[in-house]
């Protein structure tokens, strides 16, 4: 097709990575094939805000300005989804593109998907087929929904295609690898020339653990939350070191509950990280824990054990290679499965060949 053009529609943290090698992808094709090129079109509808959340990754990853900013920000599932619905549907009304692409599973994504298909615009799913098989998660209904919206269903790993025959969607699949490990093979080396996060932590490789969490399933729920921070708090105490990026969410939730006034020193809570410098504490932490998608495929990719504080993950192949164990928020179990976190057994390898954009 001459002259196809392209909406992608981002809004969080993990959208501005998925989306870098897509961007430098479509630039590689208009730089080979000037007789038919792609018109691309960024649209951010502001779910994510803050400099540490959003613009941090534009500058680092040399992504191009929106040319759409909507500035939904943060509010309620429906709130934040109806305002992101209504806003998207002006730009597809104005800009017309041939295909929109939606990125992993937040109501960025699915504001995205239902915008474009309400008008017959074809749509393209990033990241399609995953499942935890929880509904209470809000990324789960996320998934589903798009999925069933969606025309180009691009699966990083077969057990996504697999989810996705079980639900009848057989058409449009694309089994391309995984986008988050073209993002890294594509800034890893950068991240070593450029990253001084290590230093200015006073960090030795391989001293210290990792954590994140931001999950509405743990930081929307007390007990889950005090568990997993006692937990960590319990590891540091053990004498290994938790450096923790802490997500906004959990902060605020953290500060609501009181919890933050009585964490020992050893757990480093820090703000979000840019994602060069985070990819340089994970290649070099002894252990990760955390309750993030992308993060658990990081440790994989790195090599680095991962402890994942839920219940299930849809990430399976890194618990089947013996790289990642599952432990919830009891702080007992969190402390267990970090000290005694094994390298994994597999080196079997479901992500693709990192080139899941070409
Ligand atoms: C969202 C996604 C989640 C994804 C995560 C990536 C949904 C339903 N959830 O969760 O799947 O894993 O992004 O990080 O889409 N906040 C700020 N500053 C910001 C952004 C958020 O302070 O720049 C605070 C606000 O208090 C906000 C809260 O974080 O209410 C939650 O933000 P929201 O975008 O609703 O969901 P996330 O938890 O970030
Ligand atoms: N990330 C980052 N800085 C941080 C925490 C995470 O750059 O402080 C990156 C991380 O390397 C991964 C992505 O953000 O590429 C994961 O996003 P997040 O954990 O917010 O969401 P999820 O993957 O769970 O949807």
């Amino acid at each position: 097709m001459a002259n196809m053009k392209i909406a992608d529609v981002v809004g969080a943290r993990p959208q501005f990575i998925k989306l870098a090698p897509v961007l430098k992808a479509i630039e590689r094709h208009n730089r080979d094939h000037p007789d038919r090129p792609i018109h691309e079109v960024l649209v951010h509808t502001g779910q994510h805000y803050d400099y540490e959340m959003s613009q941090v990754f534009f500058d680092e990853l040399g992504l191009k300005a929106p040319d759409y900013h909507l500035g939904v920000g943060s509010g309620t599932h429906a709130y934040q989804t109806g305002e992101m619905l209504k806003r998207v549907e002006d730009v597809l009304l104005k800009e017309k593109p041939d295909l929109v692409m939606v990125y992993g599973d937040t109501n960025s994504t699915l504001a995205g998907a239902l915008a474009a298909a309400k008008l017959h615009i074809p749509v393209a799913h990033v990241e399609a087929g995953l499942r935890s098989f929880n509904r209470r998660m809000p990324e789960e209904i996320n998934r589903v929904l798009t999925d069933h919206l969606s025309d180009l269903l691009f699966c990083p790993t077969q057990t996504a295609v697999e989810n996705l025959k079980r639900e009848g969607i057989t058409e449009g699949v694309h089994l391309v690898g995984d986008v988050m490990y073209d993002a890294v093979l594509q800034y890893a080396e950068l991240a070593e020339a450029k990253s001084e996060i290590l230093g200015r932590l006073a960090l030795k490789p391989r001293s210290y653990a990792l954590a994140t969490v931001h999950r509405a399933e743990n930081t929307d729920d007390p007990v889950r939350l005090k568990g997993i921070f006692q937990g960590l708090a319990a590891l540091a105490q053990e004498g290994l070191p938790v450096v923790v990026p802490l997500h906004p969410r959990t902060r605020n939730a953290l500060s609501s509950l009181s919890i933050s006034q009585s964490l020992p020193r050893d757990l480093l809570i820090i703000e979000p990280v840019s994602y060069l410098d985070m990819l340089i504490l994970e290649k070099n932490a002894r252990v990760i824990l955390t309750d993030s998608g992308g993060v658990q495929k990081e440790a994989f990719f790195f090599r680095v054990p991962c402890v994942t504080l839920r219940e299930e993950t849809e990430w399976v192949e890194t618990v089947e290679t013996g790289w990642n164990t599952l432990v919830g928020c009891a702080p007992e179990r969190i402390v267990r499965a970090a000290l005694e976190a094994q390298e994994g057994i597999g080196c079997a390898w479901p992500y693709g060949d990192g080139r899941a954009v070409d």
